[in-house]
């Protein structure tokens, strides 16, 4: 049984997204959708409906010397693993942290706090002074990962799905300077 877990060690530190990394972060991007429909404010439906040229679009401004955007992956074998990006925000140099995803059976290997100190150390590069982000409260393990890092909830607002089931959406905020 001990040969079939996945070593820490065998997988590739988080590092910046490039384009030849596209077809296997749209894969991880779907799956996260797909599997956890609660934790990402996007309709999976609507994703899966996009096309290669639109994937490009969104992904090409975190690419190059200057890039506007970021996004970090964690590879393994050729698969995308795990993935954190982030992009400016209202406010001067706040930049709001987005698609927080590790597949389930590479969790609990410190991917995500990889994820995070690569992200925080590119979005402070970039000019950043103020980290911000929503989760639903629903989701322990990010919550976790977040306050680890530093970020402090500032504002909770209860809501409710069309479903009718309800949900806090938490806002988290950590200051870079
Ligand atoms: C949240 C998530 C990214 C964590 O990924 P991970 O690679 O397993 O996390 P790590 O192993 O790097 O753990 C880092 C820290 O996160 C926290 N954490 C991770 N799993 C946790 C859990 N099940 N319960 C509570 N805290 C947890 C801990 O603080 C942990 O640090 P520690 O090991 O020193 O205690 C992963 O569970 C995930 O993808 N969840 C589904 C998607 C999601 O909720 N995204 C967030 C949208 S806002």
């Amino acid at each position: 049984m001990e040969s079939l877990e996945i070593k820490r060690s065998s997988v590739d530190p988080a590092r910046p997204f490039t384009m030849d990394d596209l077809e296997a972060v749209i894969a991880l991007r779907l799956h996260a959708i797909t599997t956890e429909p609660n934790a990402f404010g996007r309709s999976a439906h609507l994703e899966k409906q996009r096309t290669m040229e639109e994937w490009k679009a969104q992904y090409f401004s975190a690419i190059g010397e200057h890039p506007s955007t970021v996004l970090d992956v964690v590879m393994n074998e050729g698969r995308a693993v795990g993935m954190l990006g982030a992009v400016p925000d209202e406010g001067e140099n706040v930049w709001k942290l987005i698609r927080m995803y590790v597949l389930p059976e590479f969790r609990g290997k410190g991917l995500a706090d990889d994820l995070f100190q690569a992200v925080e150390t590119a979005v402070r590069n970039a000019g950043g002074t103020k980290l911000i982000l929503d989760v639903n409260s629903g989701h322990p393990a990010a919550v976790g990962l977040y306050e680890k890092h530093g970020m402090v909830r500032t504002a909770v607002n209860h809501l409710q799905r069309s479903d009718g089931s309800e949900f806090d959406k938490c806002r988290y905020e950590k200051s870079l300077v």
